[in-house]
């Protein structure tokens, strides 16, 4: 496989997208393994991109016949988004034989995420009925936001001017940005009953639209009751960023990979990454991004 360094760790060119080898095996038997069920709801993004706020969201909303969002012992007070829902590929890396995790301790509808672009998903997951929401976030602000993110969790050197170049130029973990992005965008498009493109940054704007829209697409809608009770008025406020940063359980224990959870969240802000890039440095992604999204509609 093609190999280039990014963030000091090699990564490898695996069907037109950069992946870590470590993780690699366990994607690639997902991907031949996994089946699905028919009421299966996958969370997808690029890293950084609010995956762990879009988990919180969804969980919140299609749970909230078990679990009343704004009791005490709702699920998302107690437990780490990642948690309630996990990345997939992560169930089949922890496998001792990589082929078959347990998954039967996950309640249906179940939930998974994962960071797979979306032309590597295999075909039971797109020729099935399950559903997929995918966010994404200003190509900006997820490279910010990984930089922190690798600070935190390792020890290795290397200029953010360095980490820039690699990103500008594709390479970078799950990348290219810019076709995982349009990826799930084209199949937004065309299978808007399969897939949900939401935008951090349209989330953060009008949260109630958002979870509307995306209750709507899951088949949950809520009723005017709930509308007018407060249901969704809670679940913005049980996964807002404020809420969920000063709870314990998003302050205490690690992730399967062994990261804290704390790590998750940082800011929760658009518009960070201007604190960090310099004008030359912005005039360049500028130009990828105008170069890659021309002609799509999508535009940040
Ligand atoms: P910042 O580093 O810009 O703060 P992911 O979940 O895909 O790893 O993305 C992490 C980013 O989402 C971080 O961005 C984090 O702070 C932000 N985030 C986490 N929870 C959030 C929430 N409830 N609301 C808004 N942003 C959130």
């Amino acid at each position: 496989l093609p190999k280039e360094k990014a963030w000091g760790i090699p990564i490898y060119l695996y069907q037109h997208f950069w992946y870590r080898l470590d993780f690699l095996p366990s994607i690639i038997s997902f991907l031949k393994h996994f089946q699905p069920k028919h009421d299966d709801v996958f969370i997808t993004s690029f890293p950084k991109s609010g995956t762990t706020w879009l988990k919180a969201l969804a969980f919140a909303t299609m749970k909230r016949s078990c679990f009343i969002p704004s009791q005490d012992n709702h699920p998302l007070l107690h437990s780490n988004p990642h948690t309630l829902v996990p990345f997939i590929d992560l169930e089949f890396y922890n496998d001792p034989n990589n082929v078959n995790p347990d998954l039967s301790i996950f309640s249906e509808p179940r939930l998974f995420a994962t960071h797979i672009p979306f032309p590597s998903l295999s075909s039971p997951i797109l020729n099935s009925n399950c559903k997929i929401i995918y966010i994404c976030r200003n190509p900006f602000d997820s490279f910010i936001s990984y930089w922190h993110f690798y600070n935190n969790i390792s020890s290795r050197k290397g200029t953010l001017e360095e980490a820039f170049e690699r990103y500008c130029e594709g390479i970078h973990p799950f990348g290219p940005f810019w076709n995982h992005h349009l990826g799930y965008w084209k199949a937004s498009k065309e299978k808007p009953n399969k897939v949900l493109f939401l935008k951090y940054e349209d989330l953060k704007e009008n949260p109630n639209f958002e979870l509307k829209r995306m209750a709507h697409f899951l088949d949950c809608p809520f009723s005017e009751e709930e509308e007018n009770s407060g249901v969704i008025d809670s679940i913005i406020e049980l996964c807002s960023f404020g809420k969920m940063k000063k709870l314990e359980a998003n302050n205490s224990g690690k992730t399967m990979l062994k990261i804290d959870h704390k790590h998750f969240f940082r800011k929760g802000e658009s518009g960070d990454w201007v604190n960090y890039i310099s004008p030359d440095m912005a005039e360049k992604l500028f130009k990828v991004m105008e170069e890659k999204y021309s002609r799509s509609g999508l535009s940040f």
